[in-house]
């Protein structure tokens, strides 16, 4: 009976289509591991720094330690799945305001503040758990 080397040519180049495949899988799951929807370049539009002004003055009250359900800052595993709609879609129900689980008022409650400053604290938020 004729056994195969297990070493033969179409074995390896087998091999090295596995380590491509495996390769390819691992960057694509790591990639939308980390961003889950928003990346570097949705972020790089707002202003984080002042961003986290306006976080500490109307949000940290809530989103610091989840109160009423409100995702809390830097936890990623509260975070996850709010990242996969995008940056459009958090500052737009950050405007809006919204209820699912809790109850997140317009602006955060605080209606003095513009479309640009709400947006700069959802960024700062956000860049907590990238
Ligand atoms: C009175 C408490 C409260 C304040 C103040 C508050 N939030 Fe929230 N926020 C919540 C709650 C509660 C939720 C979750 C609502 C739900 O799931 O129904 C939430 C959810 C969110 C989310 C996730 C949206 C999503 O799609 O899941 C973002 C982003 C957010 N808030 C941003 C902000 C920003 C920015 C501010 C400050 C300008 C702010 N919040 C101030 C209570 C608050």
């Amino acid at each position: 009976m004729l056994i195969k080397p297990n070493h033969s040519k179409e074995n390896q180049m087998g091999r090295i289509i596995s380590v491509i495949t495996l390769c390819t899988v691992f960057v694509l799951s790591f990639g939308l591991e980390t961003y889950a929807g928003v990346n570097a370049a949705d972020l790089a539009k707002y202003d984080v720094a002042s961003g986290k002004t306006v976080y500490e003055a109307s949000c940290a009250g809530c989103h610091d330690n989840g109160i009423m359900k409100a995702p809390k800052t830097g936890e990623k595993a509260d975070w996850t799945a709010r990242l996969g709609q995008g940056m459009g879609t958090l500052v737009k129900k950050s405007i809006d305001g919204y209820k699912a689980e809790g109850n997140m008022p317009a602006r955060g409650g605080n209606d003095a503040l513009t479309d640009k400053q709400v947006g700069d604290a959802v960024a700062y938020m956000v860049k907590q758990v990238l």
